[in-house]
């Protein structure tokens, strides 16, 4: 695609977003808890940027040669977390993507250096009954296995809210369609280009 393809297309206006001139030249980091919409809204944003999606956990599983939970069970987290700092590093390194991180990702000091030099955070934020009724669809999510999940997930909020809020970019992701977060996400990934550039 042409760059003024993509200025067509990501400049469809009629929804209001502010003029997206190009793909972004930084990668586009998803940050925020399980249940949060990084894959899902992710996903959409890299098809309306004309940039690649990739999920960080499918590639450490693919690394790994092995599923999250196996890793967990096998190895520990702390294993886990070592991968997961490596792969991201190395996408990190790469062309722009859309890349989803798992939640605890951005938790990591020497991550959250490398997204800050060389990417565009995102923090989908979501409540906690949001949360809940997004992961209770699915139940391969190792960390909410070890109690109450709405404990722990409260208990993950207070410790890494504080730390999701570093990111560049806080766009609320609760119980909206996901095209809407969508839309939000866009207009303020433009507006941070847009500072970003004056
Ligand atoms: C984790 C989140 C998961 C996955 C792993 C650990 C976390 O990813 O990386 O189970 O620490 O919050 P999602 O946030 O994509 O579910």
């Amino acid at each position: 695609m042409t760059e003024s393809e993509q200025t067509t297309d990501d400049n469809s206006g009629q929804d209001g977003s502010p003029h997206v001139p190009t793909a972004p030249k930084k990668t586009i980091v998803m940050v925020g808890l399980m249940g949060a919409g990084k894959t899902s809204i992710g996903r959409r944003l890299a098809a309306r940027l004309g940039l690649p999606f990739v999920d960080a956990d499918d590639e450490i599983e693919a690394a790994a040669g092995s599923s999250i939970e196996d890793i967990f069970d096998r190895l520990g987290e702390a294993n886990f977390r070592d991968g997961e700092r490596r792969v991201i590093a190395r996408l990190l390194d790469g062309p722009p993507i859309v890349l989803a991180t798992g939640g605890g990702a951005f938790m990591d000091a020497e991550t959250r250096g490398r997204i800050a030099a060389t990417g565009i955070s995102v923090w989908l934020r979501a409540d906690i009954d949001t949360l809940l009724r997004r992961t209770s669809r699915r139940n391969d999510r190792p960390l909410l296995k070890s109690g109450d999940p709405r404990e722990i997930l409260v208990r993950l909020m207070k410790q890494r809210h504080p730390i999701y809020q570093l990111a560049d970019i806080v766009v609320d992701s609760f119980d909206a369609p996901a095209e809407e977060t969508l839309r939000h996400v866009l207009d303020a990934v433009a507006a941070y280009r847009f500072a970003e550039a004056t």
